[in-house]
C-alpha cells in the first residue's frame, strides 16, 4: 500500500521514535531519566478529579457531546479568561474547546490557507505547525529566532516574496523550547503587523500558567484590536496537570473558531463529557493553586539552571515554561549530544534541531521529574561532559 505522497515525507514524530528508544532502554535494564517530554509529572487537582469520575457514572456524560464543546465549559473558559487577562470572551462565538492545543495547531492551516499560502512560522519552534502546513500543501517561511534577538523573530525583516503570500503568522509566548517570554509591545507590534498584511495571527499559549519570579504572561488578545486579526491557543496539560486528558481551547477571531468548529464537527465527535467537566472544575481553581504548582517548578529550574553553571553550559534563566534550554560544548550537534547522553548517560533530553535548525547548538531539559531525579541527572551530565572534553 503506497501512503500519499505529503505523509511519505514526514517523518516520524520525534517524541513517539524517542519513546521508543527510551522503552528500548529501559526494557534492557538502563535506568533512564527523562526530561525530554514537557509530560507535567505533578498530580492534576482531585478537585478536577472528583468532578470527572463523578460525571463519568451518570449516564447522560456517556452519550455524544456537544460538536462546540458544552456551553459550560466555553463559559468558564470565558470567566477564566476575564480573571486572567481582563479580555472578555463571547462563549458562543470566541470559545471553542479542543482536544488539546495540539489539535488546533494541526486543524488551524486547513481552516485558513489554501495550497500555496505562506505559514511565517519561527524557527525554532514546536514542530506540529509545520508539519500541518505542509499537510495542507502550504509553504513554511522561517522566521529566525536567536539569542541575540530575544528569541523574537524581526518581522520587519521578512521579504516582500514571502510576505505577499503569507496569510498566517504563528508565535508562540512562553515560548517552548527556548523560555522566552515575549513583551507587550512586541505583541502590539505583531497585531499591527497582521493586521497590516491581512495575515491571521495564531498565538500558541500552551504555556500560559506555568510562569515564575512573579511573571504572569499576557495574553495577545489584550491589545486592542486583536480579536479582529488574532486566535490564540490555551491548554490545561500544562496550566492544571491535565497532559493526558487531552483539553485546551482556540478563542478569539470568531469566523476563525467557526470555521474550526464547522471542520472539526465534520471529523470528531466532541470531547467525553466528564473531561469537559473536569476542565471546568480546574479552571475555577484560586491563582494560588497555580503558584504553589509552580513554586516546585521553579526550585526545579533553580537546581537545573546551577547545575548547568557549575558544569559550563550557558542557560538562561528561563522566566515561564517547563524547559531549560542550554547551549551544548562546541565540537558536537544537538543530535549527537542528546543520543550520547540517552546512550552513555542513561539520560533523555531533547535535541534542539528537533524545532528547527536554529536549534542547532542547543538542547532542551524538561522540568518535569522530582529533585532527586533531576540532581542525579544534571550529575550523569556533568560525568557525561567531562568524560568527552
Ligand atoms: C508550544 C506547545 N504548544 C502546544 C502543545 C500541545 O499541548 P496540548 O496538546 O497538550 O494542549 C505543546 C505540548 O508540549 C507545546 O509545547
Amino acid at each position: 500500500m503506497e501512503l500519499s505522497r505529503r505523509l511519505q515525507s514526514l517523518p516520524p514524530y520525534h517524541f513517539a521514535a524517542y519513546a521508543r528508544k527510551i522503552a528500548e532502554k529501559r526494557a534492557s535494564g538502563v535506568d533512564v531519566i527523562s526530561l525530554s517530554m514537557g509530560d507535567p509529572d505533578l498530580p492534576t487537582p482531585p478537585e478536577a478529579l472528583d468532578a470527572l469520575t463523578t460525571a463519568a457514572h451518570d449516564p447522560a456524560n456517556q452519550r455524544y457531546p456537544e460538536y462546540a464543546g458544552m456551553p459550560e465549559l466555553r463559559q468558564a473558559y470565558a470567566d477564566w479568561f476575564g480573571r486572567r487577562f481582563g479580555v472578555s470572551l463571547d462563549p458562543a462565538r470566541e470559545v471553542l474547546p479542543l482536544i488539546g492545543s495540539k489539535e488546533g495547531l494541526a486543524h488551524l492551516p486547513a481552516v485558513v490557507m489554501n495550497e500555496g499560502d505562506v505559514a511565517l512560522l519561527p524557527n525554532p519552534n514546536y514542530p506540529v505547525a509545520a508539519t500541518a502546513v505542509a499537510m495542507i500543501g502550504g509553504v513554511a517561511h522561517d522566521l529566525p529566532l536567536s539569542e541575540e534577538n530575544g528569541w523574537l523573530p524581526d518581522l520587519n525583516a521578512i521579504p516582500e516574496e514571502a510576505l505577499s503570500r503569507a496569510r498566517t503568522l504563528w508565535l508562540n509566548y512562553p515560548n517552548n523550547p527556548t523560555g522566552a517570554t515575549a513583551p507587550r509591545a512586541f505583541f502590539e507590534e505583531a497585531v499591527r503587523f497582521a493586521r497590516e498584511h491581512g495575515l491571521l495571527l495564531i498565538h500558541d499559549m500552551a504555556y500560559a500558567e506555568v510562569c515564575f519570579d512573579g511573571v504572569r504572561p499576557a495574553s495577545v488578545l489584550e491589545i486592542d484590536g486583536a480579536k479582529d486579526v488574532a486566535v490564540e491557543l490555551h491548554s490545561l496539560s500544562k496550566a492544571y496537570n491535565m497532559a493526558g486528558f487531552r483539553i485546551g481551547a482556540l478563542v478569539g477571531n470568531a469566523t476563525v473558531v467557526e470555521g474550526l468548529t464547522r471542520l472539526k464537527s465534520n471529523i470528531d465527535t466532541g470531547i467525553f463529557k466528564p473531561i469537559q467537566i473536569a476542565a471546568i472544575r480546574a479552571l475555577a481553581l484560586p491563582p494560588e493553586w497555580v503558584a504553589e504548582r509552580n513554586a516546585i517548578y521553579q526550585r526545579r529550574r533553580d537546581r537545573v539552571v546551577a547545575a548547568c553553571q557549575r558544569i559550563g553550559l550557558r542557560a538562561a534563566t528561563p522566566a515561564a515554561g517547563l524547559y531549560v534550554w542550554p547551549r551544548i560544548p562546541e565540537g558536537r550537534t544537538s543530535n549527537e549530544f542528546a543520543y550520547d547522553l540517552l546512550d552513555h548517560a542513561g539520560i533523555a533530553v531533547t535535541p534542539g534541531t528537533n524545532f528547527g535548525s536554529n536549534g542547532e547548538g542547543y538542547v532542551r531539559i524538561s522540568l518535569t521529574v522530582a529533585d532527586d531525579r533531576l540532581d542525579e541527572a544534571m550529575a550523569r551530565l556533568e560525568r557525561n561532559i567531562a568524560a568527552r572534553a
